[in-house]
């Protein structure tokens, strides 16, 4: 991949001023707009990555930051210690939007999760009745929570978790799209257990989709014992997978919903804990928060994004080219391509190596002919492009996809 004198400088600046913690592809993005990133030699790309799924709604959109300029310029930051004009507007809003009577606004996705495992452990001490300090929370093998201590403690990837123990007890794995796993365990420690926790499609683990069937077989286990069933949508929530939540495919309401990422379609970072009140009302004040937590601007911005989500149809529109796109790639049959799966607009491909190419051989080689997707887990592409794209637009995007591949058989 030919990289400019200005590229290169920037990358070069990456590597000695910042940690070296990520392993980006050769690309210096300067802008964007709806389902395009321009680099900064002017060259521009469609996003098949979507920060991680975070800009749903397309970049740069209009009526979020409208929202963001217009209360930048009014009131950014109070934290909780005071009552604001945005924070309860805002909380009904989440209400009626997802139906749930109560929001725990948070800012990452990884804090989401730390919140929702803090929730279930005190709604397992004070409802449920379990003794002190033994509660468990249920996690899946491959899953992908986040960053913090506790959540790579539930990690099964080295890269994630190795050199930063001890590890937080009480989390416990099974397999994923297992449904007798999670019975034996809910048999055997039933009474300790507090939430089950997973994802609807496991997104970092290369998009995979769980048996159709799957999500509600385990809401009911969880009901039957007596165990909160905790959904991370953080990346599959928000219309990604042709519907607001990924858990709707399945008609199962989540006891916990995590949301993060594209709740503010990529313009800061806002994450929420959904739950009812019986579920949340067991932490009281003094017992969880974060300064930045529901700021003024994050719940205008916030509100826009999803405004945006409902008015452009964005989850209807990504089960339909979603279905056109996992049948274009089927239909395509290449010597690279393994499987395709995904739902809605989360797919991915997993690449076969052929003729010493791989999947980050096939990601320079898009790159290279306008089209940005990146590798996870060396043999698996993702394909998430922001849900605003357009019918023709994927459809270039296709052609971009087959070409660069087919140049590499
Ligand atoms: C399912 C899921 N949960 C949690 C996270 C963590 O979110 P954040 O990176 O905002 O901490 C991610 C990030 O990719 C995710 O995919």
């Amino acid at each position: 991949m030919k990289i400019s004198k200005t590229a290169q400088a920037f990358i070069k600046q990456e590597e000695v001023y910042g940690a070296h913690n990520y392993h980006p592809l050769e690309v210096v993005l300067a802008r964007g707009e709806g389902a395009y990133v321009w680099d900064v030699d002017g060259e521009k790309y469609y996003d098949f990555l979507s920060a991680y799924s975070a800009v749903n709604q397309g970049h740069c959109h209009p009526h979020i930051v409208k929202a963001l300029t217009d209360q930048a310029k009014t009131l950014c930051l109070t934290s909780r210690a005071f009552y604001n004009d945005c924070l309860g507007p805002y909380e009904e809003f989440i209400h009626n939007y997802f139906g749930y009577d109560k929001v725990l606004p948070m800012n990452s996705g990884a804090e989401a999760v730390e919140t929702a495992l803090k929730l279930a452990r005190k709604w397992g001490y004070l409802e449920k009745g379990i003794p002190e300090n033994q509660a468990l929370i249920v996690g899946c093998g491959g899953n992908f929570h986040g960053r913090t201590i506790s959540i790579v403690s539930l990690s099964s990837d080295p890269d994630s978790y190795s050199g930063y123990g001890p590890f937080t007890p009480g989390l416990v794995k099974i397999p994923y799209n297992d449904v007798a796993a999670l019975e034996a365990i809910l048999k055997e420690h039933g009474k300790n257990i507090a939430g089950f926790m997973l994802e609807p499609i496991q997104g970092e683990a290369g998009v995979f989709v769980p048996d159709q069937g799957y999500l509600k077989k385990c809401y009911d286990l969880c009901k039957e014992h007596n165990v909160l069933f905790i959904a991370d949508e953080v990346q599959t929530g928000i219309a990604r997978t042709g519907k607001l939540l990924c858990c709707d495919h399945e008609g199962v309401r989540p006891d916990i919903v995590i949301l993060g990422k594209a709740i503010s379609g990529g313009v800061l970072p806002v994450s929420a804990v959904l739950a009812d009140n019986h579920i949340m009302l067991t932490i009281k004040p003094g017992e969880h928060g974060s300064t930045f937590g529901g700021f003024p601007l994050a719940c205008k911005v916030a509100t826009a994004a999803l405004e945006v989500v409902k008015n452009e149809n964005l989850a209807e529109k990504a089960e339909y080219l979603g279905e056109i796109f996992r049948k274009e790639l089927i239909d395509f049959h290449s010597p690279f391509i393994e499987i395709v799966r995904g739902k809605g607009l989360m797919n991915a491909i997993v690449v076969k190596p052929h003729k010493g190419k791989e999947a980050w051989d096939v990601c320079v080689r898009m790159a290279e002919n306008g089209l940005l997707a990146k590798p996870t887990h060396q043999h698996i592409i993702r394909f998430a492009p922001p849900l605003v794209i357009t019918e023709q637009e994927l459809m270039k995007a296709l052609e971009i996809i087959k070409d660069s591949i087919s140049s590499l058989e």
